[in-house]
C-alpha cells in the first residue's frame, strides 16, 4: 500500500465496505503531533457534545483526536478535519468493541506517543419503563454508556500512569443523580457512572491521574434523535402507554430548549486545563436547580416534582 495512504488514520484494509474505507483515507489526514503538544481523545464525536468538545479542544491547542464509531455519520468532523485548520484527527473507535478501542488506542499511542485528556462522551438513552424493557435492551445500554466508558479507561490507565499526568473526564448527567421515569436504564448506568468515577479518582490521585465527571442538564444535540425507544415501550397494550406518548411528545422540545452544547464543552475545557478540578460539574441551569431540589426536598416531595416536570404535556 501506497506509504501516504498507510499514515492515514482509521484504516481497516478486511472491512469489506470499500466506501467506507475511501471515505477515511480522503479525509482523515494524519496530522503530526508537535513537540509539547497536549493530546486529547474524544468519544461519540459525530455529533453534539464530543463535537463541539473536539473543535474547543483543538482550538486550545489540543491535538485532537476525534473519534466516531461509523465515519458515514461523521462526515461533519471529518469535514473539519479534512480542512486542515484544526489539529483534529478523526479515529474509528466504537467504546462498544475491545478490538476497536485497543486498535484506536494503539494509533494514538504510536502517533502522539501520550494522551493528556480523555473525553467519555459517546452515549445514548434507551427509553421505556423497566418492565416493558428487554434484558437484551438493557445490556446493550449498559455496554455503551458504562462498559464502553470503563473499557476506554482500561485502555488509557497504563499510558497515563507511564506519564504520571492525564485527565479522564466521563460525561455523565444529571440522570446520574436523579432517577427519571421512563429512562431507568439510563439512569442506572450513569449512576453507576458516577460510582465509578468517584472510587477511580481515588485510585489514581497518587499517580497523578485526575478524574472529573461532567453532569449536563438538558443539552441541544442529537440525543432525541439518537435514542432507542424499547420494543415493547410503545405497545398500546402497555401499561404506561399514556406516559410515554406524553414523554415521546416532549423529548425533543426538552432537547431543542437545552443548553447549547458548546457550554458543556467549555466546561470540559475548563476542567482539563486547571490544575485541581473538582470530581462533579453541573451543566445548564436545569441539571443546577434540580440538584438544589433534590438536596431540599424530601423523597416523596421530589418524586412529584419529577413526574410533573417529565410527564405533564
Ligand atoms: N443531550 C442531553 O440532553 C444530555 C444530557 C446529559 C448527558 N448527556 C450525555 O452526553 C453524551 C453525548 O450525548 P449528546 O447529547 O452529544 O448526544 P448525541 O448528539 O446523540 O451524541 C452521542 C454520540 O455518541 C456516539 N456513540 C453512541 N454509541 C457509540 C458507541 N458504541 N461507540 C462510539 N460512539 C458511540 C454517537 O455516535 P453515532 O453518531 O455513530 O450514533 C454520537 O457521536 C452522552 O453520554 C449522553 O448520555 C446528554
Amino acid at each position: 500500500m501506497n506509504k501516504r495512504l498507510t499514515s492515514y488514520i482509521g484504516i481497516n484494509t478486511t472491512t469489506k465496505d470499500k466506501n467506507r474505507n475511501s471515505i477515511i483515507f480522503a479525509m482523515s489526514t494524519k496530522k503530526m503531533t508537535k513537540e509539547h503538544e497536549k493530546v486529547a481523545l474524544v468519544t461519540g464525536s459525530s455529533s453534539g457534545i464530543g463535537f463541539e468538545t473536539s473543535l474547543l479542544l483543538a482550538r486550545n491547542g489540543f491535538h485532537t483526536f476525534a473519534s466516531v464509531r461509523n465515519p458515514e455519520r461523521a462526515k461533519a468532523i471529518i469535514g473539519v478535519s479534512d480542512k486542515g485548520e484544526l489539529p483534529i484527527q478523526v479515529v474509528e473507535l466504537d467504546v462498544n468493541s475491545d478490538k476497536s478501542v485497543n486498535a484506536a488506542i494503539n494509533k494514538i499511542k504510536d502517533e502522539a506517543n501520550r494522551i493528556d485528556v480523555v473525553v467519555n462522551n459517546a452515549g445514548y438513552s434507551l427509553i421505556g419503563a423497566l418492565e416493558d424493557l428487554s434484558m437484551d435492551e438493557i445490556k446493550e445500554q449498559f455496554e455503551t454508556n458504562l462498559f464502553g466508558t470503563i473499557r476506554v479507561i482500561k485502555a488509557v490507565l497504563p499510558i497515563m500512569r507511564e506519564q504520571h499526568a492525564g485527565t479522564i473526564v466521563n460525561v455523565s448527567s444529571m440522570a446520574g443523580r436523579v432517577g427519571f421515569p421512563l429512562f431507568p436504564a439510563y439512569s442506572s448506568t450513569k449512576f453507576a457512572l458516577e460510582g465509578v468515577s468517584e472510587s477511580l479518582r481515588l485510585e489514581t490521585d497518587p499517580l497523578g491521574i485526575k478524574i472529573v465527571l461532567i453532569e449536563p442538564g438538558t443539552i441541544k444535540s442529537n440525543f432525541a434523535s439518537n435514542a432507542i425507544v424499547g420494543k415493547k415501550a410503545t405497545e398500546p397494550s402497555s401499561p404506561y402507554a399514556s406516559s410515554i406518548e406524553t414523554l415521546l411528545k416532549s423529548t425533543t422540545r426538552f432537547i431543542n430548549q437545552g443548553t447549547p452544547a458548546e457550554e458543556v464543552a467549555k466546561v470540559i475545557l475548563n476542567a482539563v486545563t486547571i490544575d485541581d478540578p473538582e470530581l462533579r460539574y453541573l451543566v445548564g441551569n436545569d441539571a443546577i436547580q434540580m440538584i438544589e431540589a433534590r438536596k431540599a426536598m424530601p423523597d416523596q416531595e421530589f418524586g412529584t416534582l419529577v413526574k410533573k416536570h417529565l410527564l405533564s404535556q
